[in-house]
């Protein structure tokens, strides 16, 4: 079946005057969101004749959409600048803007690190790109070194037939529906970077997702910095967007991102489970820490018990879900014993994937207060000994599945080896398989072998499916194999 190509009304957003020769490159770093931004900035310079350019170096406008939400990621931003200079000396036309979460965080002052920025724009800020380019185009000496960031709702009410997906053909897109962050744990900076929360009204989110149905998308994940305090004007929770979606024929697949464990209501569990098969099994719940009082001066607003309740009431409803965190060691004032407490949860839940990181001090954020106690050798100890532990639990998990059939959603050529394809388990999994696929294709696949962290297989014979077979069909054959 040709599927159609969910850019092709794009035309429409690109009636405006042709400038030939101006092609734009994005690059980005940092999470889903920053991600999904990248596609809306795209967007709006294609709706004013932009083009994509083949990479950097064929660029005319290079957009760097950043993250600071540790210091090395920060850092890797100015590194990358730095890169841009002979491109600079070249093209003396070249016109290269930070966006994105340092631009927010660092404002004006990027200029006297990182001269050759044209401009700064924030992530909520976003609708003055065309404008600030036009007017840096056309010379005006106002526009040089403009710094834009204003807390606006530009990005979340981009208009979605605008957005320049970057991979349609897989059949999967991102839907922002919360922007913004109203939580202040100690530790982070999302609060001063993204603002306040603001939803997107749930008649929208449910028109664009209705949209991308009928362009062949069949997954969508929700986003959000809390995506689970999603409530627009009315009312309208993330249980009754989830409820809403799942009515939605052409869509597989649902999944969202990222969910805070306090908001983890009764309410929403109860929606995710009148939502499956749709709704995939699959959460990231961050805990960060599984010491009650480490969560207590991070102000995460749940203690250990807690956190574990929310998984036990998921589990109980849903019992096939599978579990992803995040985790911060080295937090302020960890102690060996707090951080043994974190080991312990791992196996205790357990879970899937664990994105771990070191604790890193931001800039305004109230653990500043504590100071940076933990020794960098202790964190990294602490960081390795988690991982080592995890990678262990993984292995494990992931060698049950030897044998059973699952259900993927293609997503391409797997990047190690070009003969195999690379898909996803409804429960997120990455399996890498042989056989005859294509992008955006559901397959049944057999589990050949499993490493910590992906699985190996090879397609069910004759059973290659296109998305004709989609809602539950290949998922109740995943969950019979696999009960
Ligand atoms: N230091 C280390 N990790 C952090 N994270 C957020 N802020 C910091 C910080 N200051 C981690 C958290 C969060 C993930 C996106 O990044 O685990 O969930
Ligand atoms: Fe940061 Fe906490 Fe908000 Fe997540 S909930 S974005 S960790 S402040």
């Amino acid at each position: 079946m040709t599927k159609p190509d969910p850019r092709s009304d794009r035309s429409e957003a690109c009636d405006s005057p042709d400038i030939t020769g101006d092609r734009y490159h994005v690059e980005t770093w940092g999470c889903q969101m920053n991600v999904h931004d990248s596609e809306k900035l795209a967007g709006a310079l294609e709706s004013v004749g932009y083009r994509k350019a083949a990479g950097r170096h064929d660029a005319d406008v290079i957009l760097l959409n950043t993250c600071s939400i540790r210091e090395k990621a920060a850092e890797k931003v100015f590194s990358e600048i730095g890169r841009l200079l002979p491109l600079k000396r070249k093209n003396p036309r070249l016109i290269v803007g930070l966006c994105g979460c340092v631009a927010q965080q660092e404002g004006e002052a990027i200029f006297a690190r990182a001269p050759l920025i044209d401009f700064v724009m924030g992530p909520r800020a976003t609708a003055s790109l065309p404008r600030t380019l036009e007017r840096l185009r056309a010379g005006d000496p106002s526009a040089h070194r403009t710094v834009d960031t204003e807390y606006r709702e530009d990005s979340i009410r981009f208009p979605f037939d605008s957005i320049r997906r970057e991979s349609p053909e897989t059949g999967k897109a991102y839907v922002t529906i919360i922007e913004g962050c109203n939580h202040r744990c100690t530790y982070c900076i999302v609060p001063t970077t993204r603002g306040r929360e603001v939803c997107r009204p749930l008649a929208d989110v449910l028109a664009e997702v209705r949209s991308l149905g009928q362009k062949g998308i069949c997954e969508v994940e929700f986003l959000g910095q809390t995506v689970n305090a999603y409530r627009d004007d009315e009312g309208n929770t993330l249980a009754e967007l989830l409820r809403a979606t799942a009515k939605i024929d052409d869509i597989a697949r649902i999944r969202f991102t990222t969910s805070h464990p306090a908001q983890m209501t009764d309410k929403l569990m109860d929606a995710m489970q009148a939502s499956r098969p749709s709704l995939c099994p699959y959460l990231h719940l961050p805990v960060q820490s599984g010491s009650s009082a480490v969560l207590e001066r991070m102000r995460r607003g749940y203690d250990r018990e807690t956190y574990l309740a929310k998984i036990g009431n998921l589990r109980q409803r849903i019992p096939e879900m599978l579990f992803g965190t995040d985790v911060i060691v080295g937090f302020p004032g960890e102690t060996e014993e707090e951080f043994e407490q974190t080991l312990q949860l791992l196996d205790e839940v357990p879970f899937d994937t664990v994105y771990s990181f070191t604790y890193s001090e931001r800039p305004g954020t109230r653990a500043l207060d504590f100071g940076d106690d933990v020794p960098l050798a202790v964190k990294m100890e602490r960081l390795r000994r988690l991982q080592a532990r995890q990678r262990e639990i993984q292995r494990g998990r992931n060698l049950m599945w030897i044998g059973r059939q699952v259900e993927l959603l293609v997503e391409g050529c797997s990047k190690r080896d070009a003969t195999r394809w690379t898909g996803r388990t409804p429960d997120h999994r990455i399996v890498h398989f042989a056989g005859d696929s294509a992008p955006g294709e559901f397959v049944l696949v057999e589990i050949t072998a499993a490493t910590p962290y992906s699985l190996v297989g090879r397609q069910c014979a004759t059973e290659k499916n296109s998305r004709v077979t989609k809602k539950g069909s290949l998922d109740e054959a995943h969950r019979a194999s696999s009960a």
